[in-house]
């Protein structure tokens, strides 16, 4: 069990460099974390929802802080990479854990396609603005009409890819600029819209009633997915078990803070009903009111890079979370490997890109991207299950952060993830049931018979770290 009181000797072993405080591991949450999902997501949550929206993201957020809380207590004691991965394998075994780290694949890998698709399509309207053109074959993949491959998205991943290979204190400090971009985008679009704040368009407030709402939180939950992505940085970070819990919390009060502003702001701005039409409602309300087409450039170019940063992020996330289930003979060898010359996980990085890139390029997600959401909850769960657990079994441990009110908060935390996952549709539950059948057969064909654990007792896995 002292894996999970103290363990930098894993991360020596394995050759990670530790180079990040706690300022650069809460840029890494907020980087995976502010993205997409905001630019986007109020054209499907404000119909949903109605001038209320911000309500949707106050209770998501708090189901993302509950289980912050969680992960904050975790990370202190789990410091290594492997994010709820490892919380699981530590408290609940190796099926869970296997479960969760396949749940992780959803929140990470095919997330971070999705989003790179979600980036190409800014790129496009970039370069329509710079009145570059590029054909539809090329902007889309098969899936779409006229379209072969979307280079845009391809391009976006190949390069954080590239960026992550040279190193992570490199693509740290890449992540750590964008972020301050995208804050920076998301603070002018709240002064532009309040400009034509209008009290108004905040009557009626839930057109839709908490059926409505309820819904919205679920689908606005997409933008907090990635807070997170510290925890998968505990290897490289210089005091993890002090730094990881301040990280994970602070990203999701930034986070938290931007979201519920920017929706007051756009709902303020503009009636609800106009949402419906939208597809990138900030970058539009803030081209009514400017008039600007320059101020559009810089906002849809900022947005790119903002999105770039989300791509570098859970990349980076991914890799290092492979790399401890390889550790553990989950997953195949090579995504264990780190080159003695940059420090980094560089051959399963590579694998994790490509495979992401031909995905975002070449291969519809559709529904697979909405289970997202869903996957992500079912982790989170586990997170705080694994929390409960602990302090029943091992209430001696020392904790660098513990969760306030005992387990009311866990409790209260996996409550909160099951409500949101109950209001996602039928069709994501369906998805969400095939990934996880997979999930269970790939395990039984692999990671259980080459689990270098596997057939060792749970205990006899925690004395195996201990000494
Ligand atoms: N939360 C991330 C985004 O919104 C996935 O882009």
């Amino acid at each position: 069990m002292s894996a999970m009181v103290a363990d930098s000797r894993e991360a020596q072993s394995a050759g990670l460099r530790r180079t990040f405080g706690v300022f650069q591991l809460t840029m890494i949450s907020v980087g995976a974390t502010l993205g997409t999902g905001i630019l986007v997501i109020l054209g499907e949550a404000v119909p949903i929802a109605g001038p209320g929206v911000w309500i949707a993201f106050i209770l998501a957020g708090v189901t993302a802080l509950l289980s912050a809380l969680s992960y904050a207590e975790m990370a202190g004691m789990v410091p290594v990479s492997g994010s709820s991965y490892s919380y699981a394998y530590a408290t609940l075994g190796e099926g869970v854990a296997w479960i969760c780290g396949w749940c992780l694949v959803l929140e990470y890998a095919v997330s971070v396609a999705a989003v790179a698709v979600g980036a190409a399509d800014y790129v496009n309207e970039t370069l329509r603005i710079f009145g570059l053109h590029l054909p539809p074959s090329l902007t889309a993949g098969p899936e779409a009409e006229g379209g072969v491959i979307n280079v845009s998205a391809l391009v976006v991943v190949a390069l954080a890819t590239v960026l992550l290979m040279r190193g992570a204190r490199e693509s740290a400090l890449v992540n750590t600029v964008i972020v301050f971009v995208k804050i920076g985008i998301l603070v002018f679009f709240c002064l532009v819209a309040f400009t034509a704040f209008r009290a108004g368009n905040f009557t009626p407030l839930l057109p839709m009633g908490a059926a409505g709402m309820s819904a919205a939180a679920s689908s606005v939950f997409f933008s907090y997915i990635g807070f997170d992505a510290a925890s998968t940085a505990g290897e490289e970070a210089k005091n993890p078990k002090r730094d990881l819990p301040r990280a994970i919390i602070a990203s999701m009060l930034i986070v938290t803070t931007m979201y519920v502003l920017v929706a007051i702001a756009a709902i303020g701005a503009r009636r609800w009903e106009w949402f419906e039409t939208s597809a990138a409602p900030l970058v539009q309300i803030v081209h009514e009111i400017t008039r600007s087409d320059v101020v559009v450039l810089v906002f849809a170019a900022s947005a790119v890079l903002a999105i770039f940063s989300v791509v570098i992020t859970v990349l980076y996330g991914q890799s290092r979370i492979l790399l401890t289930m390889a550790r553990d003979g989950m997953v195949p060898r090579v995504f264990g490997v780190v080159s003695r010359r940059t420090g980094t996980p560089l051959r399963g990085t590579l694998i994790v890109g490509a495979l992401v890139a031909v995905t975002a390029a070449l291969i519809p997600l559709g529904e697979l991207a909405n289970a997202t959401s869903i996957g992500t909850l079912f982790a989170f769960c586990l997170v705080n299950a694994a929390v409960i657990c602990l302090r029943v079994t091992r209430p001696d441990l020392p904790r660098t952060f513990r969760v306030p009110l005992g387990p009311i908060l866990p409790v209260l935390g996996s409550l909160a993830c099951v409500y949101l996952m109950v209001n996602l549709g039928g069709t994501t539950w369906a998805v969400f049931g095939v990934w996880m059948l997979a999930g269970v057969l790939v395990y039984l064909a692999y990671g259980r018979r080459r689990s270098r654990v596997g057939a060792l007792t749970e205990a006899a896995y925690r004395a195996g770290h201990a000494n």
